[in-house]
């Protein structure tokens, strides 16, 4: 099916357009108030994740209510550990909780690696959604880059430090590649299942990324993240590393076709660090939306002339946040559609 607004992937791929173009991380859901009456009819979070019509409706939701130039599919990166053998659990204001972590080389020889069949429905989700857009918008599928995955598994919830997870690179260093293999392994195929179900673009979030040594990094992570990449040539691939300032040199090599920058990344530096032959997306602070629209509204044209007019996607810095009010989020989207070079 041919799109109707293809500007996202033309912008990924480095051809010209008209306009830049802008999604928004997490912009499926939260401020929303049209997602949280879905999600009231439902069990909780995980229920929506895994009813395919749900899911579908409030990943459309922002394409209708913001504007936005693409659709990410409603889902989480914690459904890679589920499949594996760690289910998961979104405890109301909290976050994530996994019963059982890996502790032992055991644990990881127990993980099987993840088939699409395992994540039915998130292929569900995609195809429905897919066919629900009519093409109106690019449709991106995701998946937490095997560090960040590696991170919960070990840790069993968020953390601000993720100790638990560091201290397993620091004792068992190579019981670590064995399960950052495994993870790999399953986002693979995870994420080949997408594109069959119709992604027309595909994300990885390095959310951890910013916690380990430029030493660590390179060998725990950007290693697999590398494979993944390699192994994923069928559609535009973005690689966002939260914090990951030290690894942008790297990340130029990678053979994806966008990096994400968070507002921390100074938008002249990550480009000379970065090369011309990537697309940059990013990178406005979410907490921006908090201020005036005339000051929303200047900071996005600023950031837009920053990055120029060619190979940027304009996008937060880092995922929105529930408190934010919609029409903050509207009046940014707004200004990024409405400004030409
Ligand atoms: O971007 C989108 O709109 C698509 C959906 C999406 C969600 N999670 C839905 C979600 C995406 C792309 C994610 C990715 C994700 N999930 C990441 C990587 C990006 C990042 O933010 O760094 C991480 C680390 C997670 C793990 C996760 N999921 C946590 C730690 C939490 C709880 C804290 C929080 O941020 O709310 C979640 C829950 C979650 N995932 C919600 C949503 C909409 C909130 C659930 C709710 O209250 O309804």
């Amino acid at each position: 099916m041919t799109l109707k607004n293809d500007l996202v992937l033309r912008a990924a791929r480095g051809e010209k357009v008209e306009r830049t173009p802008v999604w928004l991380m997490r912009q499926a859901g939260r401020v929303l108030p049209e997602y949280r009456a879905v999600r009231e009819k439902m069990g909780g979070f995980k229920e929506l994740v895994e009813t395919p019509e749900f899911a579908c409706e409030v990943t459309i939701q922002p394409v209708d209510i913001l504007g936005v130039d693409a659709a990410i599919i409603f889902s989480d990166i914690l459904v890679i550990p589920e499949a594996m053998g760690l289910p998961y659990q979104m405890v109301e204001a909290k976050g994530p909780w996994f019963e059982k972590t890996i502790k032992t080389a055991d644990d990881i020889a127990q993980l099987r690696v993840a088939q699409p069949e395992d994540l039915h429905y998130v292929m569900d989700a995609l195809k429905l959604t897919k066919k629900t857009l009519d093409g109106r918008v690019p449709l991106i599928g995701f998946a937490g880059a095997p560090w960040t995955i590696f991170a919960y598994m070990i840790e069993g919830s968020g953390s601000k430090t993720f100790s638990k997870a560091k201290k397993f690179l620091y004792t068992q260093p190579q019981l670590s590649h064995l399960l950052l293999q495994k993870i790999t392994d399953s986002t693979i195929n995870y994420l080949k299942g997408q594109i069959v179900a119709g992604a027309d673009m595909l994300q990885l979030f390095d959310s951890w990324a910013g916690i380990l040594s430029p030493e660590q990094y390179n060998e725990f992570s950007l290693k697999y993240i590398s494979q993944i990449c390699d192994a994923i040539t069928e559609v535009p691939f973005t690689v966002f590393a939260k914090d990951a300032h030290f690894a942008r040199v790297q990340m130029g090599k990678l053979s994806c076709d966008t990096i994400g920058l968070d507002w921390t990344m100074d938008i002249a530096e990550s480009r000379a660090m970065i090369g011309n032959t990537k697309t940059l997306q990013g990178n406005i602070d979410p907490c921006l939306l908090y201020a005036d629209y005339d000051v929303i509204k200047k900071e996005a044209v600023k950031m837009l002339k920053a990055f120029g007019p060619d190979r940027h996607i304009a996008n937060l810095g880092h995922g929105l946040y529930p408190d934010l009010e919609k029409d903050k989020v509207r009046c940014f989207v707004d200004a990024i559609k409405e400004f030409r070079f």
